[in-house]
């Protein structure tokens, strides 16, 4: 079974969006990366700007995917219907963040997927998301 990476929103932006906050990189450069760093495990990495698409596909990652790791973007500091669609999973989650919303402004220490995942990366850019997928490997071997 796959391993799905889910993004959420602005993420596409990454690369261009304030690059002395999230990186130089783009989000294809971390799939392309994660791919490579996966070998013949099957990467399904995906993003939306849109919060029922993002609960919509945490639903399907519960039937179809090994694993999940989620950057849900700004949802993770507002989405009930994500926590609730997490708690649902029974799938390894690694929550990623690449800047560490800790550190950040008051409206970011709310966090829904924190309390729902099995992990969370934050604070060490793109590089989180290697160690999600190193982690996530190592768990459904
Ligand atoms: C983020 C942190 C969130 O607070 C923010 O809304 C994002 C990106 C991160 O990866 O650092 O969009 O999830």
């Amino acid at each position: 079974k796959p391993i799905y990476v889910l993004n959420g929103p602005n993420l596409n932006l990454l690369g261009s969006r304030e690059p002395e906050i999230y990186g130089h990189e783009t989000l294809d450069d971390i799939r392309d990366s994660m791919r490579k760093q996966a070998g013949n495990r099957d990467i399904d990495f995906r993003q939306t700007n849109s919060e029922g698409q993002l609960v919509d596909w945490v639903q399907e990652a519960n039937r179809e995917a090994s694993a999940l790791i989620l950057n849900a973007g700004a949802y993770t500091h507002t989405s009930v219907a994500l926590h609730d669609a997490l708690r649902a999973c029974t799938l390894p989650i690694i929550e990623v963040h690449l800047s560490n919303p800790a550190a950040r402004e008051p409206f970011r220490q709310t966090n829904y997927v924190a309390p729902a995942a099995t992990a969370t990366i934050a604070g060490l850019g793109s590089r989180g998301y290697h160690f999600a997928l190193d982690a996530a490997i190592k768990m459904t071997a």
